[in-house]
């Protein structure tokens, strides 16, 4: 697969024949919108986790140093708190575009506090994708993350936005903490 899926998301077209419809956020879709939306509200999926495991050649690393960002990684009983949008389909050309780094949009049920649950759609970077950089222990993602930048500024403040966003949500997410907890580490030995 191409590290473009603008194209292979344009041609999925599900649900676009909806005038509205629900958009689940996991990553920094949690803390930074950056479209326009009808509402928000947090809400969970079954059956995923999140996972340091996809990389950012466009937003938090470039191609010679990929940065690393959040994916979703199957696991069956696992819950994924997250944010859901009721959008129109018009935020999807910037969507496609942002997430274009190996994201295809998927059909996904998600669940409100309310216990009412909508059927929608989430960016999911899957393992067959070409800025896959998969499994690693917590110490090399954390280095990795410290040491990189991109067009959309340093690893680092995707990390630390997200857990203080998941944390706001009061989110259980040993991964992304984890990975924080070491990555802020490594900032402050750096500093002066
Ligand atoms: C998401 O936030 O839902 C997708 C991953 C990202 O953009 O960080």
């Amino acid at each position: 697969m191409s590290f473009d899926t603008t194209e292979a998301n344009r041609q999925t077209a599900i649900f676009d024949d909806h005038d509205e419809l629900w958009l689940f956020g996991y990553g920094s879709l949690i803390y930074k919108a950056g479209f326009d939306y009808i509402e928000r509200a947090p809400a969970t999926i079954e059956g995923w986790v999140r996972r340091y495991w996809q990389g950012s050649h466009d937003h938090r690393g470039t191609p010679e140093a990929p940065g690393r960002v959040v994916t979703l990684v199957e696991a069956p009983g696992e819950t994924c708190l997250g944010m859901a949008y009721r959008v129109t389909p018009a935020v999807f050309d910037y969507l496609d575009h942002r997430e274009k780094n190996g994201y295809l949009r998927f059909a996904q049920a998600m669940t409100f506090a309310d216990g009412h649950t909508e059927k929608g759609l989430v960016y999911i970077a899957t393992p067959d994708n070409a800025a896959w950089l998969g499994e690693a222990r917590i110490e090399a993602i954390a280095a990795q993350v410290a040491a990189s930048t991109g067009p959309s500024g340093p690893n680092r403040d995707y990390v630390l936005n997200l857990a203080d966003a998941l944390a706001a949500l009061d989110a259980k997410d040993a991964h992304c903490y984890l990975v924080a907890d070491r990555t802020r580490a490594l900032i402050d030995n750096q500093s002066p």
